[in-house]
Parts: C-alpha cells; sequence; structure tokens
C-alpha cells in the first residue's frame, strides 16, 4: 500500500512512518514542519533502511495538496498534521481554526478528487471535555472545552457525514 502521512515529520507521525515501513508500506510524508524538521525523517531512514518520500507541503494551501495526490497513487491517508497546543489554542483560537479545519477540509477535497476513501484522524481525547470519568470510552458524549479540542470535535462531525453520505 501507498500511505500518505500527513505531519509525517512530527513527533507520533515519525514513528508511524518507522511502523509503516517495517510493515512492507511505501510512505509520502507532508509536512510544513512549523513544528517539526526533515531530520526525524532521516532517522526514520537509517532506522528502517528505507527514504520516506517527503513534501513540505502546508495544507491549507490546496493546490499543492493536490499536486502531491496527482503525483502518486495513494491508496489511504493517517492524517496527523495540526496544531495541538491547548494553551496557545485558547490565546489564538482563529490560528488553531484556520490550521486544522482548513487543512483537513482541503485534505479529504483532495482525496475525493482522486477517490482516495480511507482515512485515518489522529484525533484527541481533549474531544471528551472534563465532565466524562477517566478512562475514556468511545461512547462517551463529546464535549471539549477549548479550540483545539474543538477542532478536532469538529472535524470528528465532519468525517462522519462523509462517511454516512
Ligand atoms: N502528542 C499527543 O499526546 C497527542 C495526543 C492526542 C492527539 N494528538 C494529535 O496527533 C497529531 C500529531 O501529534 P504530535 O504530538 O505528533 O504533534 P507534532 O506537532 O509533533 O506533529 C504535528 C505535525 O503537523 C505539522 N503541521 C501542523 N500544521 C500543518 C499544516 N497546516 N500543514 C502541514 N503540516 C502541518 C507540524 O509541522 C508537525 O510536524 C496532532 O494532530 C495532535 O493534535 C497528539
Amino acid at each position: 500500500m501507498k500511505v500518505l502521512v500527513t505531519g509525517g515529520t512530527g513527533y507520533i507521525g515519525s514513528h508511524t512512518v518507522l511502523s509503516l515501513q517495517e510493515a512492507g508500506h511505501d510512505v509520502v510524508v507532508m509536512d510544513n514542519l512549523v513544528n517539526s524538521s526533515e531530520e526525524s525523517l532521516r532517522r526514520v531512514a537509517e532506522l528502517s533502511g528505507k527514504a520516506a518520500e517527503f513534501h513540505k507541503v502546508d495544507l491549507v494551501d490546496e493546490a499543492a495538496v493536490d499536486k502531491v495526490f496527482a503525483g502518486n497513487a495513494i491508496d489511504a491517508v493517517i492524517h496527523f498534521a495540526g496544531l495541538k497546543a491547548v494553551g496557545e489554542s485558547v490565546q489564538e483560537p482563529l490560528k488553531y481554526y484556520y490550521n486544522n479545519l482548513v487543512g483537513t477540509l482541503n485534505l479529504i477535497r483532495v482525496m475525493d478528487r482522486h477517490d482516495v476513501r480511507s482515512i485515518v484522524f489522529s484525533s484527541s481525547a481533549t474531544v471528551y471535555g472534563e465532565h466524562n470519568p477517566i478512562p475514556y470510552v468511545e461512547k462517551m458524549e463529546i464535549g471539549a472545552n477549548n479550540p483545539y479540542g474543538r477542532t478536532k470535535e469538529q472535524i470528528e462531525d465532519i468525517l462522519s457525514d462523509l462517511g454516512t453520505a
């Protein structure tokens, strides 16, 4: 399988790239490097013996995202790219709504155009807010209490509607 990992130079993304390569998949990475560097992929390549194809792309640039899909037969997407600091999201909500929501909308619009139907989205436990007891389970009612968590909740809703459609 050829798997696109957005946010693939980041913390969880780079570990996922390694696991995918170890499982025999080809990996394409898209990241704008706002919170990471290409060094992580160099180290992953050292461990796996295989280089992931890297594209420095900002997901808010839909044309740039489309170009990567046009040049690759992507089978599935694992979507990690996003801003993730709760405190910063309270100070700068617009930055979070724009980056996380517009980035995701562009990604799924491009996936639709290229007939790619499989996506795993990295949401967050923050969607469960503070009204649920730990440990959280997926059946619990969601209700984030900060802008970062709300971007995740809203993306979950969008993906759920798409799944239904
Ligand atoms: N680390 C955690 O404990 C945790 C827990 C729950 C959910 N998550 C979610 O998992 C994902 C990955 O988390 P992480 O800890 O690896 O974070 P991270 O910051 O290391 O990785 C996110 C990556 O996304 C990239 N990015 C951000 N906006 C982008 C954009 N518009 N276009 C392209 N790339 C962009 C960043 O450069 C970074 O490399 C995030 O979406 C985060 O919200 C993380």
